[in-house]
């Protein structure tokens, strides 16, 4: 609460705010010589607090809160985060008007056609683009830290054959801090850096081995003179008792799809690992903790649900009943991969996404996918349609790969998993940057309590139902 109870008033006027150059101007661009501030004032009781402006290098300004409660003795109320920077970070760029994305400063667009998503692995957690020698190193080491220890592949035993493969991966993803304990010490740089490359070798191994496990097959081992997709294609795929041969447009297809779902600055599972990293706990059991938020619906889990939305669709004779389900507000049902709480424009990945399907698909032998068909036909629709026009609902990255992910054979309870493997990149590079600053506290939000206030507790014999 506030000193007095009233409501404090912001007011807006910018006294000054720092260009990008990190030079102070104010509102005609002059430059300044003070620091630039917004004020909030309690006109109860006259008390006033001095809030910094923090500007980035790109995007809206953010006001530094910190010592609201010290100076005023009120906290801010932002519930789902709609107006408040968590952190500071260097590594991703979201544009969501414009529909830009850039990583480490480098459009995805770029990434997608120019690199490979160890690079950019690489490039979101060191910040610059590797050298050769770099990269060649980087490489090396990833591929030879995919095996894991054959103790942990029996964890697997321990799940029935229809487990979710992401409650397994979340698992046993945690349980890895219990395998690699000499490497977790978070303040050491090198154990940060052989749990990054741990992390980064060892998830398509682990998710192999769910895979694996639902069909009830052997597992496969790891291949290290195959790359990092060609790898998790034949662990996925091949059996002991035949020659399997890699399709290269799958392997391409997916090191695209890992490119642009590399990371996504403060999302629900990045922000996830940071809070739950911010605790000082080893790194697995922080991106356990950011897989498992991964999962929901809203988040990574819309691939499975928008083939099952699809599947529920069938043909287009049926997509404007299905629509007016969608807008009826009284039912629940969502146009899954449609929608961002960023975007309020064409997800760029979803731009990426839908070419590489047409190439995908007619390589695979399914030019005439149903199910792509299908999903062109929603978005044209829904694109025109007021209700998705007046919110500003767009295909996000989710709409279209499955529709990938499963022309290449992989199962619909595996594309979340599949997702997870990509943003493994993004969780390590964020807690990376928190855990290596030196000023990283506990990460500890407040509330707003609407409960009873103090009251005695009654013998049983006295309450009422
Ligand atoms: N279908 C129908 N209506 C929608 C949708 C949708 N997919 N998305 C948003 N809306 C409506 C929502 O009902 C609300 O309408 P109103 O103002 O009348 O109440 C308005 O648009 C704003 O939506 P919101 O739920 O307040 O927006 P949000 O920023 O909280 O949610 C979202 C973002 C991604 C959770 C949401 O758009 C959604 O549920 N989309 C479908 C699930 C999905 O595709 N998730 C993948 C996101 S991208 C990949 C990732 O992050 O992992």
């Amino acid at each position: 609460m506030s000193d007095s109870g009233a409501t404090p008033k912001v007011s807006r006027k910018v006294l000054s705010r720092r260009n990008s150059q990190g030079v102070f101007i104010n509102g005609d661009g002059r430059q300044m010589g003070a620091a630039a501030k917004y004020e909030l004032k309690n006109p109860a009781t006259s008390r006033a607090a001095e809030l910094n402006i923090m500007s980035g290098t790109l995007g809206p300004d953010v006001l530094d809160i910190s010592h609201l409660t010290r100076d005023l003795g009120v906290f801010t109320y932002d519930p789902c985060f709609m107006a408040t920077a968590s952190t500071e970070s260097k590594i991703t760029y979201i544009d969501g008007d414009a529909g830009v994305l850039l990583y480490r400063g480098y459009p995805v667009e770029q990434l997608a056609e120019h690199s490979s998503h160890l690079e950019v692995a690489n490039l979101l957690i060191h910040g610059r683009l590797p050298t050769k020698g770099q990269l060649d190193a980087f490489r090396d080491s990833i591929t030879r830290h995919t095996m894991v220890n054959e103790q942990l592949l029996r964890f697997f035993q321990g799940f029935h054959h229809d487990a979710h493969p992401m409650a397994m991966v979340s698992a046993v993803v945690a349980s890895m801090a219990a395998f690699y304990h000499d490497t977790t010490d978070i303040n050491d740089p090198r154990h940060r850096e052989i749990f990054a490359h741990r992390i980064i070798a060892k998830l398509p191994t682990i998710a192999a081995a769910a895979y694996k496990h639902t069909l009830g097959q052997p597992f496969v081992y790891p291949r290290n003179d195959l790359g990092y997709c060609a790898n998790m294609l034949n662990m996925f795929f091949s059996v002991p008792c035949e020659a399997y041969s890699i399709d290269p447009v799958a392997a391409e297809a997916l090191d695209l799809l890992f490119i642009l779902h590399a990371d996504h600055e403060q999302n629900a599972s990045t922000s996830t690992v940071r809070l739950a990293g911010s605790t000082g706990v080893n790194p697995y059991a922080a991106i356990s903790a950011g897989v498992s938020a991964l999962w929901g619906p809203a988040h990574g889990g819309a691939n499975e649900a928008v083939l099952d939305m699809l599947d529920g669709i069938g043909s287009a004779a049926n997509i404007d009943k299905f629509l007016a389900r969608v807008k009826d507000k009284s039912d629940s049902v969502r146009l899954m991969g449609f929608g961002h709480r960023v975007y309020k424009n064409v997800d760029p990945r979803a731009k990426i996404i839908r070419s590489m399907c047409y190439r995908v698909l007619e390589k695979m032998n399914k030019g005439n996918d149903r199910l792509f068909e299908l999903a062109l036909k929603l978005e044209e629709i829904a694109l025109k349609d007021d209700y998705f026009v007046a919110r500003r609902l767009y295909p996000n990255v989710d709409f279209y790969s499955g529709i990938i992910y499963s022309a290449l054979g992989i199962p619909r309870s595996m594309f979340t998993v599949m997702f997870a493997i990509a943003r493994t990149a993004g969780w390590v590079a964020h807690w990376q940057e928190m855990v290596s600053d030196p000023l990283m506290k506990i990460g500890r939000p407040r509330q707003l309590y609407t409960g009873p206030t103090k009251r005695d507790y009654q013998a049983i014999e006295k309450r009422v139902a």
